[in-house]
C-alpha cells in the first residue's frame, strides 16, 4: 500500500507514523508513506496557499490552484483521494477496514477554515472527519486514520490475532475490562473468575462486563438496532 499526505505540515503528519508498529511496517515494505509540502505547488513568489473568503467572513481558505496542481501530480489511476475535514463522514473501524483494501490513498489536509469547495467537488473521493471536534489542521487527523489503516495490513501487527479477533468482535459492544499480573495489587484483586481456568464462566463474565461498560461509556452503541 502507498499513502501520500498533502499538507502544510508534513512533519506533524509523519511524526506519529515514525515509531513502533508503523515504523516496522514501513521497514518491512508493507506500506510506503510520504508527506508532501502543499506550498511546493504554489507558483507565486510568496508561495501563497490561502486566501480570504468570497462573500466575507472570518478566517482563510486554502486556494484551489496549489491543491489542484498537487493532487493532479500525486494521484494515479488507482488512487482514492481523501480530504480530512470536520465536515466529513465520521471515521469508524468499518471505514478503516474498507480503506485498508486500497492500493493508494492520498490524504489532503485542510487548514484554517478549510478548502475552496471546487476542490471538494472535482478532486475529492471521500471527506473524512475523525470526530466531532475541530483540530488546528488535518495532518493530525490524517496520521490517526493512517495508523488505524496500516495496523490492519496483514503482517503489520506482531501478534496477528489482535486485529483478526477485533474484526469478528461484536461492534456494538466495548471490550470487557482486562487484567494482568500480579493477582493482587495494593489490596485490589483480579476478579476470581479470570484466575479460575473455567473458560465458559470467563466468557459469561466478560460478556456481562462488556455490556455494563458499554451502557456506562457508550450507551449510543446499544441503541443501534
Ligand atoms: N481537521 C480539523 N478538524 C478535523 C477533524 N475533526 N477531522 C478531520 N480533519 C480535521
Amino acid at each position: 500500500m502507498k499513502i501520500d499526505i498533502l499538507t502544510l505540515f508534513p512533519e506533524i503528519a509523519l511524526a506519529p507514523l515514525s515509531e513502533s508498529i508503523i515504523k516496522r511496517a514501513q521497514a518491512a515494505g508493507l506500506v510506503e508513506i510520504r508527506a508532501h509540502q502543499l506550498r511546493d505547488w504554489a507558483t507565486d513568489k510568496h508561495h501563497k496557499t490561502d486566501d480570504t473568503l468570497c462573500g466575507g467572513g472570518p478566517g482563510m481558505l486554502l486556494k484551489p490552484e496549489p491543491l489542484f496542481a498537487a493532487i493532479e501530480a500525486l494521484r494515479g489511476l488507482d488512487t482514492l483521494v481523501v480530504l480530512m475535514t470536520p465536515q466529513g463522514k465520521v471515521f469508524k473501524q468499518a471505514i478503516a477496514r474498507d480503506l485498508a483494501q486500497h492500493s493508494h490513498l492520498l490524504f489532503v489536509c485542510g487548514h484554517y477554515e478549510g478548502v475552496d469547495h471546487r476542490v471538494i467537488e472535482h478532486c475529492i473521493d471521500l471527506e473524512l472527519s475523525i470526530g466531532d471536534y475541530v483540530l488546528t489542521n488535518g495532518a493530525i487527523a490524517a496520521a490517526v486514520v493512517s495508523d488505524a489503516i496500516i495496523r490492519l495490513i496483514p503482517g503489520a501487527l506482531g501478534d496477528e490475532r489482535s486485529s483478526v479477533e477485533e474484526s469478528f468482535a461484536d461492534e456494538t459492544l466495548l471490550e470487557a475490562p482486562a487484567y494482568t499480573k500480579p493477582a493482587e495489587y495494593r489490596g485490589w484483586k483480579v476478579p476470581e473468575v479470570l484466575l479460575s481456568g473455567n473458560h465458559k464462566n470467563i466468557a459469561v463474565w466478560q460478556r456481562e462486563q462488556a455490556l455494563a461498560r458499554t451502557q456506562k461509556n457508550r450507551p449510543d452503541l446499544l441503541k443501534l438496532d
